[in-house]
C-alpha cells in the first residue's frame, strides 16, 4: 500500500495527542501528517516519528485533501467540517456524539462488528462510539451472544479525562485548592466540583432524568451489539479519577448462569483481561489496550443474575486506540491506501 496523507483534528486535546503517539507506533506508513486545532494552538510544535510537525489552525487550512481525517474535537466542530472532509475524498473517524446515531453512519467497534465497515466499500464518515460504551460492548459481546439475556444494569465510574483537557485540570486544581484551603476554581466542565467528591451526572440531562451519557450507553450499544431490542439501563457517575473508566455491570439472563462458562467465554475474547484472582482498578491497568474484567461472580440470591467490574482507558480503548483500528480496518478493506 502508499503511505497515507493522515489529518489529526483536535491534536492538541487528550484524545487527540493520544491518537498521535499510538499512530508514531503504529505499522500504518503515513506520507503527510497534518495536525489542526483552534487558532490558540497554531505554530506549537509536536515530534512525530523523525520529523517536527507543526500545529496548524483549522479555520486558516485551505486545502482539505487527506486520506483520513480523524476528529477529536467535539460535535460542533465535527459536524461542521465532516462532510467538508468527506466531500474531499477523505475517511473521515469521529470521535464526537455528531455521526453515531446516523443510520448512514456505521458505528465501528472492530472487534466486534467489523463488517459495519467492509459493507460500506468506499470513504465517508464512520462513528467512533462513545467511551464507556466501547468497554461495557467488548465484554457484553461473547455473554448476549451465547446466552439470552433479560436485562442489564450499568454503573460508572467515569474519570475526569473523559472531560478532556479542562477535565483533567479541574480535577487536579480543585483538589490543590480544597487541600491548600484556598478559593476552590469553577467546576466546568463539571456540573460540580469533582475534587474529593462523586457526581451522578454525565451530561445534559433529557426530560426523563436520564442523562445524554446514560441515552448513549443504551443506543450505541444496541446500535453496535444489532440488537434493537436489548433492555440496558445506567447511571453514569464522574469520579476523582484522573484517567480509566470503571463499570459495575449486572446481567439478568433467561435462565441460570454458571461461572465456568462465563469465565470461558472471556478468556476466549481478544482484547479482554480476565482476572481470576483480584481486580483491576483504573490507575494500576498493566496493559491500556485490553479492557480489564475482574469480580466476575453469580448472584447468591439469584442465579440467572451475574456481576462484573469491568475497566479501561478510556482515552485508548475508548476512544484513540479504537479510531486507529478503524483506520486500520480501512486499510485491510482496500476503503483507503489503494
Ligand atoms: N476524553 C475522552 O475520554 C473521550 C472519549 C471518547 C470520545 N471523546 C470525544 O473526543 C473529542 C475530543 O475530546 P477531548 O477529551 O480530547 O477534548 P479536549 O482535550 O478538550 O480537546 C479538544 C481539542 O479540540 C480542539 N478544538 C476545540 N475547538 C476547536 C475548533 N473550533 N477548531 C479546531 N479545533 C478545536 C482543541 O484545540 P485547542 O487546544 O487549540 O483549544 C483541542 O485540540 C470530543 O468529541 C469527545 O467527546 C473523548
Amino acid at each position: 500500500m502508499r503511505a497515507l496523507n493522515i489529518s489529526i483534528v483536535g491534536a492538541t486535546g487528550v484524545v487527540g495527542a493520544e491518537l498521535t503517539r499510538l499512530l508514531e507506533v503504529s505499522p500504518i506508513p503515513v506520507n503527510r501528517l497534518r495536525l489542526l486545532a483552534s487558532r490558540n494552538s497554531a505554530g506549537r510544535q509536536v515530534k512525530f516519528r523523525d520529523e517536527i510537525c507543526f500545529v496548524e489552525a483549522l479555520d486558516d487550512i485551505g486545502n482539505l485533501e487527506t486520506d483520513s481525517a480523524f476528529l477529536c474535537a467535539g460535535s460542533a466542530v465535527s459536524l461542521e467540517w465532516g462532510p467538508r472532509f468527506a466531500a474531499q475524498g477523505a475517511l473521515v473517524i469521529d470521535n464526537s456524539n455528531a455521526f453515531r446515531m446516523d443510520p448512514d453512519v456505521p458505528l465501528v467497534v472492530p472487534q466486534i462488528n467489523p463488517s459495519a465497515l467492509s459493507d460500506r466499500p468506499r470513504p465517508g464518515i464512520v462513528a467512533n462510539p462513545n467511551c464507556s460504551t466501547i468497554q461495557l460492548v467488548r465484554v457484553l459481546r461473547p455473554l448476549v451472544t451465547a446466552l439470552d439475556v433479560d436485562q442489564i444494569i450499568v454503573t460508572t465510574y467515569q474519570a475526569a479525562s473523559g472531560g478532556g483537557r479542562r477535565g483533567i485540570g479541574q480535577l487536579w486544581n480543585g483538589t490543590r485548592a480544597v487541600l491548600e484551603g484556598s478559593s476552590e476554581p469553577p467546576a466546568a466542565p463539571f456540573p460540580v466540583s469533582l475534587a474529593f467528591n462523586v457526581v451522578p451526572q454525565v451530561g445534559e440531562f433529557d426530560l426523563a432524568g436520564v442523562t445524554l451519557e446514560e441515552l448513549k450507553l443504551l443506543q450505541e450499544s444496541r446500535k453496535i451489539l444489532a440488537m434493537p431490542d436489548l433492555r440496558l439501563t445506567s447511571t453514569c457517575v464522574r469520579v476523582p479519577v484522573e484517567n480509566g473508566h470503571s463499570e459495575a455491570v449486572y446481567l439478568e439472563f433467561e435462565k441460570p448462569v454458571r461461572l465456568e462458562h462465563v469465565h470461558e467465554l472471556l478468556a476466549q475474547e481478544a482484547g479482554v483481561q480476565l482476572y481470576a484472582e483480584g481486580y483491576p482498578t483504573p490507575r494500576f491497568i498493566t496493559n491500556p489496550a485490553d479492557v480489564h474484567v475482574g469480580r466476575v461472580r453469580v448472584n447468591p440470591e439469584n442465579p440467572r443474575g451475574l456481576w462484573l467490574w469491568v475497566v479501561a482507558d478510556n482515552l485508548q480503548v475508548g476512544a484513540a486506540l479504537n479510531a486507529l483500528l478503524i483506520a486500520q480496518l480501512a486499510i485491510v478493506n482496500r476503503v483507503i491506501g489503494k
